[in-house]
């Protein structure tokens, strides 16, 4: 089965968008595997657009770019895989990508052949320059079958931004994971806004099919393409704490060859990347959310949970007033349990609380806990 938990991987576009090359994709495959991201859980190697010939070949077969990828795709391929990890690649639903590249509306057999025919792994199916007249989710159900018909087990990353609520039909067309926001760029408003706009979706995702806000941006400070300003190193930590507790597919953005030792260490992190990755994959749960201050609990496999405090206020939050309070998540002060709670960012052991807790977070900052019911 693939996509039993949420992908993990790289992919060109936030950082090089049309400066990619086969050089460049084989020091990402070095850095994935020498600097331990692989061995972390980032699988897929993922090139995005502008790989491409401008003109198919005489065969009509998508082709790569001759300059920047001399010994063709198969080569890349070949090379991704010695390294152990999987390989994948980028086409869009409509006439022309995003960046005006061919692309596989009505060409979606035989690319998905072509695909296949070099070993891809990943195929991220984007929605830019989609006819009018054409029908969006029968066009992505027809890409998933073209996919399947080539034989080789190939993860449908489809990517149409939350165009027709996807979350109510990716699953069922078997993408294994589903664009449901536009672009993620790089700084606070751009992935706070795109978290907030998933709360009430992600309950959709599961084993096999996953909500995907998009692509990380943890560690570009500003540089790369989508660098619109850059995040603190506190706001990259709760961008990744929130896509983890969120539970959806960790797609790293930056680049992985000269990350500062913070951004590799968080996006390293095995006590987060643990819980995105917990095998019951479900929803974070929202207690309550006031003042942009949001309050989640989410129920882990093994009988535990992650509560999880996010303060997208610009002011302190000392006391949460709303919640933290455990009647409201769902413990009564005399039901005669209390939660045992971990720090998830520092492994610090708290203890049992009972009535309430209430954690002090920075603007912009979050606090998440591990916790178990204890009897009091
Ligand atoms: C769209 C997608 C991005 C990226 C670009 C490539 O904007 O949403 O993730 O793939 O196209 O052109």
């Amino acid at each position: 089965m693939l996509a039993k938990r949420p992908p993990m991987g790289w992919n060109s576009w936030n950082t090089f968008a049309e400066n990619i090359s086969e050089q460049l994709i084989f020091e990402m495959a070095d850095a994935m595997v020498e600097k331990g991201y692989l061995a972390a859980g980032y699988e897929y190697l993922v090139i995005d657009d502008c790989w491409a010939k401008m003109e198919r070949d005489e065969n009509g077969r998508l082709a790569a770019d001759p300059e920047k990828f001399p010994h063709g795709m198969k080569a890349v391929a070949d090379y991704v895989h010695s390294k152990g990890l999987k390989f994948g690649m980028y086409s869009c639903a409509g006439i022309r990508t995003c960046a005006g590249y061919p692309s596989s509306y009505d060409h979606e057999f035989i690319d998905a052949q072509t695909f296949a025919d070099w070993g891809v792994d990943f195929l991220k199916y984007d929605f830019c320059n989609f006819p009018a007249v054409g029908n969006c989710r029968a066009r992505y159900h027809r890409m998933s079958m073209a996919l399947k018909a080539t034989g080789r087990e190939i993860l449908f990353s489809a990517c149409n931004w939350g165009v027709e609520e996807p979350w109510k039909w990716m699953r069922a067309i078997g993408a294994h994971m589903y664009r449901s926001t536009g672009d993620i760029v790089d700084n606070y408003k751009s992935f706070k806004d795109i978290a907030i706009s998933q709360i009430d979706n992600l309950c959709m995702s599961g084993p096999g099919s996953f909500n995907d806000p998009d692509m990380l941006i943890v560690g570009m400070y500003g540089k790369g393409h989508v660098g619109f300003g850059g995040c603190s190193d506190l706001e990259y930590r709760t961008h990744f704490a929130l896509w983890c507790l969120f539970g959806v597919p960790l797609m790293m953005g930056g680049d992985i060859r000269s990350l500062t030792p913070q951004s590799e260490a968080l996006l390293k992190n095995p006590a987060l990347i643990a819980i995105d990755q917990d095998e019951e994959c479900r929803a974070p749960y929202l207690v309550d959310s006031r003042e942009d201050r949001y309050l989640f609990i989410r129920h882990l496999s093994g009988g535990e949970f992650v509560l999880a405090y996010f303060n997208f206020n610009d002011e302190p939050a000392r006391s949460w007033r709303f919640s933290g309070c455990f009647d409201d998540i769902g413990l009564p002060y005399d039901c005669g349990y209390g939660l045992h709670l971990t720090d998830v960012f520092t492994g610090e052991d708290l203890g049992v609380k009972r009535d309430a807790f209430y954690p002090s977070i920075e603007p912009h900052g979050c606090q998440m806990y591990r916790a178990r019911l204890e009897k009091i």
